[in-house]
This record gives structure tokens, sequence and C-alpha cells, in this order.
């Protein structure tokens, strides 16, 4: 495995691969991985001959009073976990390699970006497609891998590679949680040992929304209403609780096919996410 800094340096090594029509996997991160990092490093081992992992904190996509400073790093534990799933190439640039300062071009998804998430965190997503095209054009995949943890991030990417005609594969991996249910996520470090227990309300809102489902809820405000006892008691504030149609996030009047249940919550100043998909009859 090597670990490389330079944009140059990674497209001559990778280009002696695609000489050999070897195909090329691709994992963009932003480090301090677990289980869901190592899940979608996985996929791309199977599918691929040369698998390149980043990882890069990305300033441009944290708002002024996140949390981009202490963002968890330990690029040498990373580097080791890598190393075991075989990993062929890591790729961690500097920030200054990766913008020039000042930095005035960005890729912007319009609507898709302006919900959910992107609701709370103006700019975030502009930040995570512009960089997450600047890496595409950098490794030029095959396939490229993300999680269901982030669906909207997602989602947002796959359209964008869409309409800007970038040629690669985007496949979504399944959440990773942990024994108890909770998704797993590089943030839930900054939890103290209360925190982490009441935490586990947010999977159990879905589960609630599954349960009521399965047993012939139709209405999604019902749903949400139930959800919301639960997230309620829990949290100091709801971020959203939505029920959407996955594929464009278009409202939905009756629970029919397939639909997206996402919520977003805050323990204090940490914000957890979390979400399912499922199939209606
Ligand atoms: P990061 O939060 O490091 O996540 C990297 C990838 O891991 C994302 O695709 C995310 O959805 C996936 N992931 C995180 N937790 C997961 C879990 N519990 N199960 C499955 N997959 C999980 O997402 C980012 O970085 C950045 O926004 C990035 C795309 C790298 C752009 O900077």
């Amino acid at each position: 495995m090597k670990v490389i800094k330079s944009i140059s340096k990674l497209r001559k090594e990778l280009q002696k691969g695609r000489d050999k029509k070897e195909t090329i996997g691709f994992v963009p991160t932003m480090g301090y991985f677990h289980k869901g990092h190592l899940s979608l490093i996985r996929c791309a081992r199977r599918e691929n001959d040369i698998v390149v992992v980043s990882i890069f904190v990305n300033p441009i996509q944290f708002g002024p009073h996140e949390d981009y400073k202490r963002y968890p790093r330990n690029l040498r534990r990373d580097a080791l976990l890598a190393r075991e799933e075989k990993v062929d190439y890591i790729f961690c640039p500097n920030v200054n390699t990766m913008y020039q300062s000042p930095h005035h071009t960005f890729v912007n998804v319009e609507k898709i970006t302006d919900i959910l998430c992107g609701l709370c965190r103006p700019g975030h997503f502009k930040g995570v497609t512009t960089v997450v095209s600047k890496l595409l054009h950098i490794v030029q995949p095959d396939n490229a891998y993300f999680g269901q943890k982030d669906y909207q991030q997602f989602v947002v990417i796959k359209k964008m590679v869409e309409e800007l005609n970038i040629p690669v594969k985007i496949k979504l991996c399944s959440i990773v949680r942990e024994h108890d249910g909770l998704a797993m996520s590089s943030r839930n470090v900054y939890l103290k040992p209360k925190e982490r227990i009441r935490a586990l309300a947010l999977y159990a809102s879905l589960c609630r929304a599954r349960h009521l489902i399965k047993h012939g809820e139709r209405n999604p405000q019902k749903v949400i209403t139930e959800m919301k006892k639960i997230l309620e008691k829990n949290f100091n504030k709801i971020d959203y609780i939505a029920i959407l149609n996955p594929d464009g996030f278009d409202s939905i009047k009756r629970l029919r096919g397939k639909i997206f249940i996402g919520v977003a919550v805050y323990i204090g100043k940490i914000r957890l996410i979390d979400n399912i998909i499922l199939k209606v009859k």
C-alpha cells in the first residue's frame, strides 16, 4: 500500500493500472475509520482491481461554527486499518494541494441541497460536491462508494455525476451499526456515556416507524407524530423528521412503494443523523 500526498504522483501511479485495463474503485473519506468506512472499502476491494481511499478533512464543507478544527484525525491508525483491508493507495493531500488560495471554482447542486441536512448546514453540500468532483477528476475511478448513512449526500453526488457527465458508477453501501443499533460515525467519539445511551433513541424512532408501517399505518404524518414522541424525550433539539421519496425527496401523501425515513437531532452541540429506506406494499 502506498500513501500519497501529491496529485501528480497519484495520477502517474494510477495510469500504470489503467494502461493494463485494471479497474479502479474509489472510497472518499475524511478518515478516523470505523466499520462503516471499512465496509465501503471491502465493497470496493471485492469489485475492483485497484482500490484508492482518500482521507481529507475538507474545510469547505464545514460551517464557520462547526467542528472542522476538532474533527478527529489519526492517519497512522487509518493507514494500518487500510493496509489490513488490502487498499492499494491512500490519497491524503494537504489543504493547500486541494485548494489554491484564493479558490474560485465551486460545484453546486441546486434544490435537493436546500432541504433536510442542507437546510441547517448552508453551504455544506456545495463543499461536498466541490471536493468530490475534484477527487473524481484526480482519481478517475470506474466505481465510487458512498454510505447510506449520509443518504442525501449520495443522492446529491449521483445527480452531480449524471448532470456533469462524469464517467463513474456511484454505488450505495448499507449503514453499519453498533451492536445496539447506533449508526457508526466518526463523531460518535464526542458522545459522553449518558449521551451515548440517549443517542439510541434515534434508531429506536426509525424502528418504531418501520413497526407502525409493517402493521398497516399508511399516513406519513401519523408515523412522524409517533417518532416525535420518542425523539422529544431524548434530544434537546430535533432538526428534522422526514418521510420522502428516496429518489428526488418529493413529499409523499400516502405511504407506498420505496420510502426514505430520515431523522436529524442534536445532543448538545453534537448533531446526529440516521435513516432507513423501506419498500411498502
Ligand atoms: P466521512 O464522514 O468520512 O464518510 C465517508 C463515507 O463513509 C461516506 O460515504 C459515508 O456515508 C460513509 N459512512 C459513514 N458512516 C457510515 C456507516 N455507519 N455505515 C456505512 N457507511 C458509512 O462523507 C464524508 O466523509 C465526506 O462528506 C466526503 C464524501 C468524504 C467528502 O468530503
